[in-house]
């Protein structure tokens, strides 16, 4: 018997390695891919549009929607990152900017029918966000009805360990941590399964320079060529010989599972703290459940943190369906 593709939602702030992933969404038979949003992060949200739009036209997928959402955070004050994205926030590659154009609904919007028509059918999306929150909080909180039609949410954000945008907090995360907060509180009020792809695994499926020139060599304005363009300009950017897929990899959890690590922890975002705004609080204590004496008590959400990943496994992923080397659609 042959297993249905499974529908997939992507919230990118595209961003070079959020491009990444939109290319393994695309293009992996296993997935279908329904719709992607778009929100302000590594780019404003107007470049992250552009970005994604001429994305899916390079991996001729213009029949996805794409739809325009949140410009910044609930509360905090944009920050981008285009010191690690570039200018146009997608490596600065000259790449030919596509012909169609966003969907007119807002993002919010977007994802509200498409869950609503996955509850309709039977067959919830995996939601996998891979940038700021907003448009994810403003969703659950506006649109609690969505929730049968969203199977889990497997996000890239946060940390149990060290952050990247600080030394607590993880991009993503920081940017807007109320959305975070409001969004896995929301999640876990509905029943939503959440996995988060953290930095704790994020930098480890990495693509050398001789793969990344492979992909290029395929030429043609393709998913290969830009795929391997965008690694190029990570390693010309960071002088390395290899650089993380970093999102790409969320979405291999979607596609493989048995790829990654994950163990079901207490987790609360830092709201107030000072130099700990935006950390995801991985309670990872090793006890016999004894909270009596701890003042706070154990957090509302539980999520399966990736610890482990095996990382050539991804990358082995991500490359084999940009060569076009994992069956057809
Ligand atoms: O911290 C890494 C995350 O921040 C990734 O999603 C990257 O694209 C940026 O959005
Ligand atoms: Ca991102």
């Amino acid at each position: 018997m042959t297993t249905q593709p499974t529908p997939i939602v992507l919230d990118v702030d595209t961003g070079v390695d959020d491009a990444c992933a939109l290319l393994l969404a695309a293009l992996h038979p296993a997935l279908d891919l329904r719709a992607v949003s778009c929100v302000g992060g590594n780019a404003p949200v107007d470049d992250v549009v552009r970005n994604t739009l001429r994305v899916l036209e390079t991996a001729g997928r213009t029949d996805v929607p794409v739809a325009r959402g949140a410009e910044r955070p609930l509360l905090a004050t944009p920050v981008d990152a285009r010191h690690v994205h570039g200018d146009d926030g997608m490596g600065d590659l000259g790449w030919p900017p596509a012909r169609a154009a966003a969907d007119p609904r807002h993002a919010v919007e977007l994802l509200r029918d498409v869950c609503r028509e996955a509850a309709a059918e039977g067959r919830p999306v995996t939601l996998v966000p891979l940038a700021p929150l907003t448009n994810i909080a403003l969703l659950l909180r506006t649109h609690p009805d969505v929730a049968p039609g969203i199977a889990e949410i497997v996000f890239m954000g946060g940390a149990a360990a060290a952050g990247n945008a600080t030394a607590s907090a993880e991009f993503n995360v920081f940017h807007d941590p109320e959305a975070a907060a409001i969004a896995l509180d929301a999640a876990a009020d509905l029943g939503i399964p959440l996995t988060m792809y953290g930095l704790d695994v994020f930098y480890q499926p990495v693509v050398p320079a001789e793969l990344a020139d492979e992909l290029v060599a395929v030429g043609g304005r393709g998913p290969a060529e830009l795929g391997g363009s965008l690694i190029r300009f990570q390693n010309a950017r960071f002088n390395r010989s290899a650089s993380t897929m970093g999102d790409a990899g969320a979405v291999c959890v979607v596609i493989d599972r048995g790829g990654i690590h994950t163990e079901p922890l207490p987790l609360r975002v830092e709201l107030a703290g000072h130099w700990s705004r935006g950390r995801t609080i991985v309670d990872r204590r090793d006890w016999s459940g004894d909270l009596a004496h701890d003042p706070h008590g154990e957090a509302p959400v539980r999520v399966d943190v990736a610890l482990e990943v095996d990382g050539a496994r991804y990358t082995r992923l991500w490359v084999d369906t940009l060569l076009g080397r994992v069956g057809e659609r």
